[in-house]
């Protein structure tokens, strides 16, 4: 695999079934005998916390710019405090939602230039990039039915339907433009199929690798 080998990410519209297959995954490795750490963004440190709550807020209303440097800095504490440390001491690490988020969200739906933030994810990132992307992919509007019936609404589900259109085009572009990292995943199947699916695309990127 290419970028940091054992890190993954999970990526996808509201309601496509990230955090179960996040799950899911982790157990398969767990029991396969592997170390896994399993984190997640916005929100995967103390600090990442209280920029989640400004993030989400439905009573925010949140210039672009300052919305992509709240990402940013929830990321750089995220790398520095959580992921790195774990893929030095050996471990898998599997994140839901990472900087292809940021890409099909702030650049693609929100309209950021991706000149402004590609060299962000350079500063930041560096070395610590995913080896490996799975992008669900199910209907927009299903997935969004599905989180509202699931929790209150936050300020990226109360956008509109072309808001989460443009993110799901864009996470097919990332997909097109970088196919050996971003696997593309038909996440309409039972979460037992879509797992499978992931489980072996993983094996096989290992085996091809080892
Ligand atoms: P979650 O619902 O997967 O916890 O993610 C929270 C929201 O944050 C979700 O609507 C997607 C959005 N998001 C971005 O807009 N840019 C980002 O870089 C990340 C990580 C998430």
């Amino acid at each position: 695999m290419p970028g940091t080998k054992r890190f993954i990410t999970f990526e996808g519209t509201e309601g496509s079934g990230k955090t179960t297959q996040v799950g899911l995954l982790a157990k398969h490795l767990k029991e396969a005998g592997h170390d896994v750490l399993l984190t997640f963004e916005p929100g995967g440190t103390a600090i990442g916390q209280k920029i989640r709550g400004l993030l989400l807020d439905p009573q925010n209303n949140m210039d672009p710019m300052t919305e992509l440097l709240l990402y940013y800095a929830d990321r750089a504490q995220h790398i520095k405090e959580i992921i790195q440390p774990a893929l030095q001491s050996g471990s898998f690490v599997i994140s839901d939602r990472f900087t292809d988020s940021t890409v099909a969200y702030q650049g693609f739906a929100r309209g950021l230039n991706l000149n402004i933030i590609n060299p962000l994810n350079e500063i930041v990132v560096r070395e610590a990039k995913p080896a490996l992307t799975f992008v669900l992919e199910i209907d927009v509007k299903e997935g969004l039915r599905r989180n509202r019936h699931a929790k209150k609404e936050d300020r990226f589900e109360l956008e509109d339907i072309e808001f989460h259109t443009r993110v799901r085009d864009g996470y097919r572009q990332i997909a097109e433009s970088d196919p050996q990292r971003v696997k593309i995943i038909d996440a309409s199947k039972s979460p037992e199929e879509v797992s499978r699916e992931i489980i072996k695309i993983i094996g096989h990127e290992l085996l091809k690798n080892s």
